[in-house]
């Protein structure tokens, strides 16, 4: 073998130890006569080693990683899944409900040294002040809205307004007070202008409405409009698709049925039988005596 020889397959070698570094077992090379040829890790002389054939294998494809499941914003866009979103939506709350005392204690706790003061997000420059939600601590029925408007911004206290005082008449007709229940809203400060909140506004709020979901413990809920659907069943579906019918969340039973600002817009008799259909299947659920004739 001449000297040039040895220099090239010493070459030849080297480079070998180089692609089996990065999962290569043989190469082929193009050398400086420019014929093709193949290396192993052995002297051409008394190689072992299996000479490769045909053209340069590939190193495998590394399998992608699995995706995060898409979770959908109110709006029904998809946002990234974080840890809390990740929980199944059907996993039922853990641990056991608190005593009513201890309900009340933490939920003051929650609203004086966690919400009043929030800055998580941009609404906190624009509100008058945060609006917790309120009610009884050990309701059986919680109602979730979408978020605060002017007369909630200005008083502090869920569903005061217009859309408030339905509320207060769909209640009533339940055979409940309001005292009775507990309510509260997907954001706690108002956004600017009424508009819907965004994704980021929401994701950094709600781990405080899920909080109180968790210790107020209610056997129903019933979400009010699309939003707060869509938000709790992380859903994308519509009202239609979504409204007047069980769903479970954390192993609560879920209803969700149009937002009382909806059913003042469109105030006809067809969405006030619907809205009420709905929450008759909630008295029923509840084992609330449903009146003879509706
Ligand atoms: N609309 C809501 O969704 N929540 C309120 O508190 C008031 C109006």
């Amino acid at each position: 073998m001449s000297e040039t020889d040895r220099i090239l397959n010493a070459r030849k070698r080297l480079l070998l130890k180089a692609e089996q570094a990065f999962g290569v077992e043989a190469v082929t090379w193009s050398d400086t006569t420019g014929g093709a040829g193949s290396a192993s890790g052995a002297d051409d002389s008394t190689s072992s080693l299996p000479l490769p054939r045909g053209p340069r294998k590939q190193a495998k494809p590394k399998a992608e990683p699995p995706r995060p499941k898409p979770v959908v914003d109110l709006f029904g866009n998809s946002v990234t899944a974080t840890k809390a979103d990740a929980t199944p939506p059907d996993d039922p709350l853990p641990g056991e409900p608190l005593p009513v005392e201890e309900r009340v204690k933490q939920l003051t706790v929650l609203d004086q040294t966690h919400v009043t003061g929030c800055t998580k997000c941009v609404l906190h420059e624009t509100r008058t002040q945060t609006v917790f939600g309120e009610g009884a601590p050990d309701a059986r029925l919680m109602f979730i809205g979408e978020g605060p408007g002017q007369n909630e911004d200005e008083t502090g206290r869920p569903f005061v307004g217009r859309a408030g005082q339905l509320l207060d008449k769909m209640i009533d007709a339940m055979g409940l007070s309001r005292e009775s229940v507990f309510i509260a809203n997907v954001v706690k400060c108002r956004p600017p202008n009424n508009r819907q909140p965004t994704a980021d506004e929401t994701a950094a709020c709600t781990p405080y409405l899920l909080e109180q979901v968790q210790l107020v413990r209610p056997e129903v809920i019933v979400t009010l409009g699309l939003p707060a659907s869509r938000y709790m069943l992380n859903s994308s579906l519509s009202m239609g698709k979504l409204r007047g019918r069980w769903h479970t969340w954390r192993g609560i039973q879920l209803m969700p049925t149009y937002h009382p600002a909806y059913v003042l817009r469109s105030y006809n008799e067809k969405t006030r039988r619907t809205v009420w259909g709905d929450l008759q299947m909630v008295m029923e659920a509840l084992g609330l005596q449903l009146p003879s004739s509706s």
